[in-house]
This record gives structure tokens, C-alpha cells and sequence, in this order.
């Protein structure tokens, strides 16, 4: 038998360029991060492996905020969180209630379906988060076992506020599950006083390491109606059950459940550490003034903030309307070519009507918001001949 010949293309050089990430994510990785990755691979089940596990995991209990034991991370992107945690704690004919902010509570809607569950919405405004008092009629109309709200809508920039809202759903017996995927660092959240039952988070934003590794949580009362399942958990890669006893969180012996990347926990690893040097408040404080410069820069330029309430605008990731006259793929290609700097447009409900500036992890500085605002304004100038600045103001 005679093999075809090798791709050409693999006989070139990887030639990877340096950009500057002010998207919804991921965000740059800082220097520390990306030495760590150079580390040697280790073996899933090896002590020092395992060792860096623990880290993690007390580095991560410090920034849910939580003394939960089941605190690990699965193996896949921020997705995963979602899969995971809605895995487990859905069955066949379970209600699932979930809370739209945007794009992601879609997306929850949809993998609940998936899972077999009886799916209702609630639905706020675009651009607004939802009231407990609208939370309530529906946990009191549709009973649902799980409520679901995404803390930071990465499509929207809507911040969901959350203090309360795991006693509210346990008045119900209904279970809380949080996205933190483009808030966790940049807002706060206090998993066990705010009774959050399941909550994830993602790797590459805030806390800038890079994709593919999700940290998330399960209380007590999670982990009891995983228990108390009538069927199996129908995703074996998901399962608490197994995946907490590869990450050593019951007291049991270890079990070999995947083969993990020993090369993104050091990344996360590293991670972790400049948070937990930095101190979770100083974190979080630093990504507020951030998003608090850029929404007066562009107060100062005439455009407009999508979440018109300033109380539900997230840090992280500012979403602005795009304005008439301007063509929102031209500027952030304009950015990207001149600057190498990347500006997002939206997703979902956004899409077409809005910018996206992420603020995320060492992008949430005074020299990349006032670099970010002299980009974008460079860029709509540059490539909207049509548009104003000085009549956007009037
Ligand atoms: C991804 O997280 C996005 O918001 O585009």
C-alpha cells in the first residue's frame, strides 16, 4: 500500500501573531501564565499532577468563595460548565426554569431540552437584568426543580445580580445554577452565603489562562439530588460523582476517570495564583474603575452603552451600541489590521447592534481602556465616512 504525501502546510512554520484581546474572550494570558505552559507534561495520576489539582482547587474555592468539596474543574472549554452542571442535575421531565439575559440563557434552554427536561423561560428586557420579583411568579407558576441565570451575559453585558437569589429558589425547592463564564473576578459572587447550588466559570477571561479547562462547584444539597437521581447521569464525562473522585474531593481514593491536561493546569495553576497575590477584592475592584473609564471615554465621544441602566452593566464586558452611519465588521477589522487590537461585534440578540469590549484579567488597566477608546475612535473614523462624533453628541 502506498501512503499519500504528507500536507504541505506542515512543513511550514507555526506562525502565531501577538494580539491584543478586547473581546468578550478569551483575554491574554500574561507572561507568568504562558511560561508555565512550557512545562514538561506529567502523567494524569502523577503525585505533582494531583498536587496541582489541589491547588486549584483551593485557589477556586477562594474565588466561588465557597468550603464546598466538590470544587474541580472539567475538561473542556466554559461550555462544559453548562453541559456539566445541567447534566446532572436534570432528568427526563424535570422543569427547568431559566433566566434570559441573552444568548447564554438560550443556550441553557437549549441543553436542558437535550437532557430531557421540561424547559420554561423567563425573559427580561435586551439589555436589562431580570427583578426577583419576576424570578418569584415564575419559580411560583412553573415549579421548576432548577432555576438557571447567567451572573454576566457576555452578549448583552448585562450583570444579573444574584444576593438572595439562592435563598429565594430554595423557599421553592428549586436548585440555583450560575454561569460566572464572563463575571467571576470582575463582580462579586459568595457561592455559599448567596446559597448558589452549581456554578462554573471559564478559564480564559477574567482569570486569563487559556480555553479548554472549566472550573465549577456543587453544593451539598447539588450533590444530594445527584444522589437521589432515579436514572444515571447521562454523560459519562460529566458525572460529579466520577469526576469527583479523580480530583480527590470525597475522600475517596483517586480514580482514573479521563486523561486531564497537565499542561492547562499549569496554566490555570499560575492563574490562580497572580488572583489569589492580587487579593479577589483588588481583582474585582480593578476591573469596576476599568469598564467605569471606558463608559465615561465613550460618554465623552457620544456613544451610547447598550444596558442603559448603569446598575446592570458588567465590567468584563461592555457592550455599546453601534451607531447609525457605521459599519460595526468594518471597524473591528479596522482594529484588528491597524492596531492588532480586537474589538468584538454581538452575539445573539446583539448581533449587528453592537460593540464589544471585553475588560478582562491584565486588559483591565488605565493604559488598555484609554489605548481602547483611541482604537475604536480611530477605527469608526477611518472607516465611516458617513458618521459624526461631534453630531453623535447632539
Ligand atoms: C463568548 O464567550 C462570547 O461571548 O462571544
Amino acid at each position: 500500500m502506498e501512503y499519500s504525501a504528507p500536507p504541505n502546510v506542515l512543513m511550514e512554520l507555526l506562525i502565531v501573531p501577538d494580539k491584543i484581546l478586547m473581546g468578550p474572550g478569551p483575554s491574554n494570558c500574561p507572561k507568568r501564565v504562558l511560561e508555565a505552559l512550557k512545562n514538561p507534561v506529567l502523567g494524569h495520576l502523577h503525585p505533582e499532577c494531583l498536587k496541582i489539582m489541589d491547588d486549584i482547587k483551593v485557589g477556586m474555592q477562594y474565588i466561588f468563595q465557597t468550603k464546598n468539596p466538590a470544587t474541580l474543574c472539567v475538561s473542556a472549554s466554559g461550555h462544559a460548565g453548562m453541559e456539566a452542571t445541567l447534566c446532572n442535575l436534570l432528568e427526563d421531565g424535570d422543569i427547568l426554569l431559566v433566566g434570559v439575559t441573552g444568548h447564554w440563557g438560550n443556550r441553557a434552554a437549549d441543553m436542558g431540552r437535550r437532557y430531557g427536561a421540561d424547559v420554561r423561560v423567563v425573559e427580561a428586557k435586551l439589555g436589562e437584568s431580570l427583578s426577583f420579583e419576576r424570578i418569584e411568579e415564575a419559580l411560583v407558576v412553573h415549579k421548576p426543580s432548577v432555576f438557571f441565570i447567567t451572573q454576566g451575559d457576555s452578549s448583552t453585558g448585562v450583570w444579573q445580580p444574584l444576593e438572595g437569589l439562592g435563598q429565594l429558589c430554595h423557599k421553592y425547592n428549586c436548585l440555583l445554577v450560575v454561569d460566572t463564564v464572563a463575571s467571576l473576578g470582575g463582580v462579586p459572587v459568595f457561592m455559599d452565603k448567596w446559597e448558589i447550588d452549581a456554578i462554573y466559570t471559564g478559564s480564559q477571561k477574567v482569570l486569563g489562562a487559556p480555553p479548554g479547562i472549566t472550573p465549577m462547584s456543587f453544593s451539598q444539597r447539588a450533590l444530594d439530588r445527584v444522589n437521589n437521581r432515579n436514572s444515571k447521569v447521562k454523560v459519562y464525562y460529566w458525572d460529579i460523582n466520577l469526576l469527583g473522585d479523580y480530583w480527590g474531593c470525597f475522600g475517596r481514593p483517586r480514580i482514573y476517570h479521563h486523561t486531564i491536561s497537565s499542561t492547562l493546569l499549569y496554566g490555570l495553576r499560575e492563574a490562580l495564583a497572580m488572583v489569589c497575590e492580587e487579593g479577589i477584592p483588588v481583582t474585582i475592584q480593578r476591573h469596576m474603575d476599568a469598564s467605569y473609564r471606558l463608559q465615561e471615554g465613550l460618554k465623552k465621544m457620544g456613544l451610547k452603552m447598550f444596558a442603559e441602566r448603569p446598575q446592570d452593566r458588567l465590567p468584563c464586558v461592555n457592550t455599546i451600541h453601534v451607531p447609525e452611519g457605521v459599519d460595526w465588521l468594518k471597524v473591528a477589522q479596522h482594529a484588528m489590521k491597524h492596531f492588532k487590537v480586537e474589538i468584538s461585534g454581538g452575539l445573539g440578540p446583539t448581533a449587528g447592534k453592537v460593540f464589544r469590549i471585553g475588560l478582562m484579567g491584565e486588559n483591565a488597566t488605565t493604559e488598555r481602556v484609554d489605548m481602547v477608546l483611541y482604537v475604536l475612535k480611530e477605527s469608526i473614523q477611518s472607516t465611516s465616512p458617513n458618521f459624526s462624533f461631534e453630531k453623535s453628541k447632539m
